[in-house]
């Protein structure tokens, strides 16, 4: 079953680079085939691990094209400047980008406080983080998602990418039924994958762009449940953290790529460790470092507050203040302290 389901998976990403050089071919635009020095074995290597651009090479660094196709560094350098001496590295003005904004689109929790605290819902094209201990209510904010988004707009789609296999459709009719939604429509709405490893959960990050050109879905949410429990399982002890970094890297780029490109959320959760060597404050750190921090555009500390409430605090977001905001779970949803 696995066998023929990595099988499935190769035999599509082999047509799929056919495909997009088919497709950019017919279009005349350039692709990595037509870089000087690029011989089609590095092209078919680069278009294997995902380089199916100019851009995504551009964009890239010498570090990570070597580790991918163990070119050399010299031959990686200078790939990357002819990638960009070959694009026009496109400027917007500030006007442009703020026609951009306004199409951002405010999922809303059934939470006033939580809403108003990112600033009056979670952003599309953005990366939304929370992160907290167990039973902090990272998972039901993502479930609620999934079913307030289809509210957004005609035909809206969510994704759950799950990896702890805490996804339950059965929650799902309970918050459709308390929205007052058609429980099989909004279950329909919902597109389940299980992620069961790092790599995986990467692979199925890279197929929603597959959902939404292929089978013409309006993707406006995608949920990583969790973003980094793989991640830590697999990658232990201090060897080893140099790759991890580097793969969480480049996942969170593909969701901050794809978020932007057809503007849908990101909605990714985020356990914490203890910080033993923290003495004031809160002693507990979010896993993934600065690299999930900064590719996070908010970033939400969850944690228990008093009589089964939970308090969400905003610790980096591009134009909110630092602030926190009391809210509770129930059958219904996620709701206001009264
Ligand atoms: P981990 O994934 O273990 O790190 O935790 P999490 O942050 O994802 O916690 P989760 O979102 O699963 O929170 C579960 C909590 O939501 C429970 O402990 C309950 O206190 C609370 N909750 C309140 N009402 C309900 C309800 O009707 N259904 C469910 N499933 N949970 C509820
Ligand atoms: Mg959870």
């Amino acid at each position: 079953m696995e066998q023929e389901l990595i099988q499935e998976v190769e035999t599509n990403s082999r047509k799929k680079r056919k495909d997009v050089r088919m497709e950019k071919e017919a279009k005349k635009e350039q692709t990595i085939y037509d870089l000087p020095g690029v011989g089609a074995a590095t092209a078919e290597k680069l278009m294997a691990v995902g380089y199916t651009d100019l851009m995504s090479i551009a964009v890239a660094s010498p570090a990570e094209l070597i580790e991918a196709t163990g070119m050399g560094d010299a031959v990686a350098k200078k790939l990357i400047a002819i990638a960009r001496s070959s694009l026009e590295m496109g400027f917007e003005s500030g006007e442009e980008l703020l026609k951009r904004r306004e199409k951002v689109i405010r999922i809303k929790t059934g939470s006033n406080a939580l809403n108003s605290l990112l600033g009056g819902g979670f952003e599309t094209g953005a990366i939304v983080e929370c992160f907290g201990e167990f039973g902090s209510g990272k998972t039901q904010i993502g479930h609620a998602l999934a079913v307030a988004v289809q509210s957004v707009e005609k035909d809206a789609v969510a994704v759950y990418i799950d990896t702890e296999n805490t996804f339950r459709p059965e929650r799902i009719i309970q918050l459709a039924k308390g929205a007052g939604m058609d429980t099989d429509e909004a279950l329909r709405n919902i597109k389940v994958a299980r992620a069961y490893n790092s790599d995986h959960q990467m692979l199925l990050a890279e197929k929603v762009e597959d959902l939404i050109k292929k089978q013409g879905l309006n993707v406006k949410l995608v949920v990583v449940d969790s973003l980094t429990a793989h991640f830590r399982a697999e990658f232990i002890g201090r060897g080893t953290l140099a790759d991890r970094q580097q793969k969480l890297n480049k996942h969170m780029h593909t969701l901050a790529k794809l978020a932007d490109m057809y503007n849908f959320c990101v909605y990714v959760t985020n356990q914490v460790m203890a910080k033993p060597d923290m003495f004031f404050g809160d002693p507990t750190q979010a896993i993934g470092g600065h690299i999930v921090a900064h590719a996070s555009t908010f970033r939400v500390y969850l944690r228990k507050g008093k009589k089964g409430t939970r308090v969400a605090k905003l610790v980096d977001s591009p134009n909110m203040p630092e602030s926190e905001c009391g809210f509770y779970v129930d059958e219904s949803g996620i709701k206001d302290v009264e």
